[in-house]
């Protein structure tokens, strides 16, 4: 057959190992780790998804190799006791019934012991180690760690490897970035050591170089070896790419595969893990940079999803295997997809750190457009119904869209009624915003797989109880949205306020075409130094946006919409205040968004104005009430992002129109897409 991606479907040697293709799931902590530090069954099922998924390799993390030095995270798995290995064994057993090679991340967070604890009393009580002693960012005291420590943690490193190798993992990943301990030894911001540990690179790599020797020694010639590190740090004063080069060459020689993800979690989240507003690829030079340095595979990570430009950047030669993390979250089967020629069928990943924000608050793993992610056993697979009914859904939002699939993949006879011309919902909204563009496409793709899984989908097609009626459904999904609130404030004649969708779906601003992210080529792998988002007046869509608002613009509402249609116009170049009620913006941001949010909004200039009440719009622009007074906010433009409105009016509307009726997303309760998404999922599989 003619592969769509000939070089990611190409196997690659490593070691003694095969990869079946160029794709591999990056670590991902897992969900539930018991109270010993073995993973429980729904670990196991995490892991596995994304083998069977196709994934060439799937890397477990993380393995904490020295309890004693690394209280670490309030989740760990730890293989510290042989007795332990059952647990361990069952999930390597998971990854290779599936073809894949199972990999285990062995770690030490060194002075980062504990970051993510909940438990702040345990936090506190922890000893936090490193090359040098300091204050944590959180105010935390770190030791140094003495010689005779770093003896045993090398050793503990190798029992580690020999351990998982017993267990059967057939390669390991040692983690020397993101800010853990070998990275804080490799880094000059963190090591200050004046002993063999510290100083010139010779020194600060010696730690590494003890630890891959000692892994090496214990799991023997051919076992993969798999280095992690950080391309550059990225913040002033930490090492970068020219001396991640001279990193990689030193340690080259004990390892087979060098894995450049990027950043450190002292600064610089959002590097790491490239946020939203980050371009796809935007780590991936680092990689380039390094491969044309040393003769290993090289690995390249972070905001990756596009089978295209994955396969360019194998293809050039900027590096040998792409990495996934948060988009086999997103779509576990990319690689299963890329392999048939059914790219367009990727699910992709929106980068709203859903998955990273919901283990701190509730202990759980969560994908916002994949609901089976740490829900892995709970019978949410898509299975073939016992009886084959006649659904209708009603609306072509996300809710419809995946309600409607997952029904029609379950062996239903489904039609999808939605009222407008189009298909998408509230996502048709978010086309020209550039960094929600994911998003935008979500919708697209949900159509298309509806399509292909033989959904009946009739636009243009409002259903109201006379038509369902008529239609006798067995079961009917009623998802018909909300629609924005209007302003309950006066409004001085003459004083144009917008609703978000105003903007948006505007007549100009939807016959504007939308920028696609180019896919890198390697000629231009130099200039993604930028590490930029992608100018969003480069954008026809967004920039059509600034043509219908005035040069200075208030958004009332500062929540999520509110932030990001701000963020939008003051990137377009515009002066644009926010004036939010609340105490604070975006409270209804997951916390890792959030922040990361915030600072894109202050870098833009947005003038904040919290705690104020709107309480007129005049021609002069908007009063607001705060404790320190009344002012006015002056804009040309107004726009109201106050929130959503449930249709729940049409809904109740149908609620007696089936045997099974079930109201599913912002019909039910405004929400969020991981609502939307998970309701409507599960309601396709209670028909
Ligand atoms: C939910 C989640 C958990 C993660 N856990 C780990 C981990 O335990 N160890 C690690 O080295 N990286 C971890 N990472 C970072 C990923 O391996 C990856 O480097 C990062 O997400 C960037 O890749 P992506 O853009 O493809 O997601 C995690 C990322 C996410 C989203």
């Amino acid at each position: 057959m003619r592969r769509d991606y000939p070089n990611l479907c190409k196997p690659l040697q490593v070691g003694r190992v095969t990869l079946r293709n160029r794709m591999c799931s990056a670590p991902l902590g897992a969900t539930d780790i018991l109270a010993d530090g073995t993973p429980g069954p729904r670990t196991l099922g995490f892991y596995e998804m994304r083998a069977k998924g196709g994934a060439a390799a799937v890397t477990v993390s993380e393995l904490v190799v020295h309890p004693d030095t690394d209280g670490s995270q309030m989740l760990k798995l730890s293989l510290s006791t042989p007795g332990q290995l059952g647990a361990f064994t069952y999930v390597a057993d998971a990854i290779k019934r599936h073809g894949a090679i199972a990999s285990i991340e062995l770690s030490h967070s060194g002075q980062y012991a504990g970051t993510y604890m909940v438990d702040k009393k345990k936090k506190g009580a922890l000893c936090q180690y490193g090359p040098s002693d300091g204050v944590r960012p959180d105010g935390l005291p770190v030791k140094a760690l003495e010689q005779g420590q770093i003896a045993d943690i090398v050793a503990a490193y190798a029992n580690a490897a020999g351990l998982a190798k017993r267990a059967g993992f057939e390669m390991v990943m040692v983690h020397a970035g993101h800010g853990w301990l070998i990275n804080q030894f490799l880094s000059p911001y963190f090591n200050k050591r004046t002993d063999e540990y510290g100083g010139p690179l010779e020194n600060r790599v010696r730690f590494a170089r003890e630890v891959l020797q000692a892994v090496r020694d214990e799991v023997g010639p051919g076992f993969p070896i798999e280095l992690r590190m950080s391309g550059s740090e990225l913040f002033d004063g930490g090492y970068d790419l020219e001396e991640g080069c001279r990193i990689a060459e030193a340690l080259e020689d004990l390892v087979d595969i060098i894995h450049v993800s990027a950043g450190s979690y002292q600064f610089g989240f959002s590097m790491t893990h490239p946020s939203m507003f980050r371009d796809h690829g935007c780590n991936v030079h680092l990689a380039a940079e390094i491969k044309k340095h040393v003769k290993v595979p090289v690995a390249t990570v972070g905001g990756l999803s596009d089978p295209a430009q994955m396969e360019e950047i194998v293809s050039s030669g900027m590096a040998d295997i792409v990495v996934m993390g948060r988009a086999l979250l997103a779509d576990p089967e990319i690689p299963n997809k890329v392999m048939a020629n059914r790219g367009d069928e990727i699910v992709k990943c929106l980068r709203c750190f859903v998955c990273m924000a919901e283990r701190p608050v509730t202990q759980t793993r969560r994908c916002a457009v994949n609901p089976r992610i740490g829900r892995e056993f709970e019978g949410m697979a898509i299975a073939p119904a016992a009886e084959k009914k006649r659904v209708l859904v009603v609306g072509g939002g996300v809710a419809g869209l995946v309600g409607a699939w997952v029904a029609a993949k379950r062996g239903h006879e489904v039609t999808l009624c939605e009222a407008q011309g189009e298909l998408g919902g509230i996502l048709r909204s978010e086309r020209p915003l550039p960094f929600k563009r994911d998003m935008f496409r979500l919708g697209q793709t949900y159509a298309l797989l509806c399509e292909r899984a033989g959904v009946d989908i009739r636009l243009n097609t409002p259903v109201d109880a006379a038509f369902a009626e008529k239609f006798a459904p067995d079961a009917l999904i009623a998802a018909v949205g909300s629609e924005p609130m209007k302003l309950p404030i006066p409004v001085q004649e003459d004083v144009r306020v917008l609703t978000v969708d105003d903007l948006y779906l505007a007549p100009s601003v939807a016959a504007a075409p939308i920028g696609e992210e180019a896919a890198p080529s390697a000629k231009e792998a130099d200039s993604w130094l930028s590490y930029g988002t992608t100018e969003v007046s480069e954008d026809p869509a967004a920039a059509a946006v600034a043509d219908l608002v005035g040069d200075e613009v208030v958004v009332i509402g500062g929540g999520l919409t509110g932030c990001e249609c701000a963020l939008l116009l003051a990137r377009l170049g515009k002066t644009v205040h926010i004036a939010e009620m609340r105490d604070g913006l975006a409270i209804d941001a997951n916390i890792r968004n959030r922040p990361i949010l915030l600072a894109e909004l202050a870098d833009a200039g947005v003038d904040e104005v919290v705690n104020a009440r709107a309480l007129e719009v005049t021609a002069d622009g908007v009063v607001v009430e705060t404790p320190e007074g009344q002012r006015t906010l002056p804009a040309q433009t107004v726009i109201c992002a106050i929130g959503q409105r449930s249709r729940r009016a049409a809904a109740d509307a149908l609620l007696d129109a089936a045997p099974f009726v079930r109201v599913v997303g912002d019909a039910r309760r405004p929400a969020n897409i991981t609502l939307a998404v998970y309701e409507a999922w599960h309601a396709a599989m209670d028909i």
